[in-house]
């Protein structure tokens, strides 16, 4: 054939390919998501195989070995003891609380590892719901927004005074940001940073992290505050209240079924992209991995690729600790 363009000339051998490749992914774009407990044994989650709930020595361990093989930053998510959970959500601002204990003990192990905190009353809540429960005359359960964002205050107030370096609001509560970031600030914590969940569908994919928590709600579903499947536009409307109200980085969750998502808010803003590769993208690559119908590892990096090219700067993934390892 006469064929003076032949794009297969740039994938013809591995050097070739490494110098045209747009989009890599690294171990330094990892954010690590971790369960823990009050118990002191560590605790295979059933419905997350492969995933565990430390306890806070565990925790320290498992973060410290994530860290030494390049991963920056993990992010805390606590299974709250039954009888701490009350319909206000208090244990969610208690200083000596598990999440404050374990961000001490992991900025002391680990100087430079970056502590996320989740921010957002479902463990803590005797309702199960990111937000305060109130039933109006109908009879019918509501998450009341502005009472919820004075308790998210106190909440991310305690996780900067135990020493996070960012607070995520994953609640979508509307105002938070601005809120929590006022809050802060008056606090003297202007250097605490702000990674908000921007667009969160309410989804089915979080099944398996309910569980790993036992956070589902008792009642209802979260439709009211999280985001239809759906919705594209209304995520830049989120964005544009987010970048005012001073988020310092934004948020697409799920991640592999809403790339179109993460595409649109990286034409949308300036600010860095975060990705959240949620418990059920983690089960669909696991479990059938796990069958020997899929390679692993292959499909996690490129599933974890696909989310990058879309625009994400950093991915939240359970398999961060495995990632980074291969990538070695
Ligand atoms: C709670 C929260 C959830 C997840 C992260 N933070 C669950 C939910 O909103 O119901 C889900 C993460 C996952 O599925 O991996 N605010």
């Amino acid at each position: 054939m006469d064929l003076p363009i032949r794009p297969r000339r740039n994938r013809r051998t591995a050097g070739i390919r490494a110098l045209v490749r747009e989009t890599s992914l690294s171990a330094s774009d990892l954010i690590y998501p971790l369960f823990m407990h009050e118990k002191e044994v560590n605790e295979a989650i059933e419905s997350m195989p492969g995933c565990t709930r430390w306890s806070l020595a565990g925790l320290v361990k498992e973060a410290g070995e994530a860290h030494a093989l390049g991963i920056p930053a993990v992010v805390l998510f606590p299974a709250i003891a039954e009888e701490l959970k009350t319909s206000e959500a208090e244990e969610c601002f208690n200083p000596d609380g598990l999440v404050p204990r374990a961000i001490r003990a992991l900025k002391e192990a680990h100087p430079s590892l970056l502590v996320i905190t989740d921010v957002a009353l479902d463990p803590y809540n005797a309702d199960g719901h990111d937000g305060l429960v109130e039933r109006n005359e109908a009879g019918e359960l509501e998450i009341v927004n502005d009472e919820t964002v004075a308790v998210l205050c106190e909440q991310a107030l305690c996780h900067a005074q135990a020493g996070a370096d960012i607070v995520a609001p994953s609640d979508m509560m509307d105002g938070r940001i601005g809120a929590i970031r006022s809050y802060l600030d008056e606090s003297g914590f202007t250097e605490v940073s702000i990674l908000s969940y921007t667009a969160k569908f309410a989804s089915a994919f979080y099944g398996p992290f309910r569980g790993a928590l036992e956070s589902a709600p008792k009642e209802g579903d979260k439709k009211t505050y999280q985001m239809d499947p759906g919705n594209v536009r209304e995520a830049l409307r989120e964005l544009i209240l987010d970048e005012d109200e001073g988020a310092d980085m934004v948020m697409v969750k799920p991640a592999g079924p809403y790339l179109d998502v993460i595409a649109m808010l990286r034409e949308a803003t300036t600010l860095p992209i975060a990705a959240y590769q949620v418990s059920g993208e983690y089960l669909m690559l696991k479990s059938a991995s796990a069958a020997g119908w899929l390679d692993e590892e292959k499909v996690v990096l490129e599933s974890l690729l696909g989310i990058k090219r879309a625009g994400a700067d950093m991915i939240l993934t359970y398999f961060a600790k495995d990632v980074a390892g291969w990538l070695r």
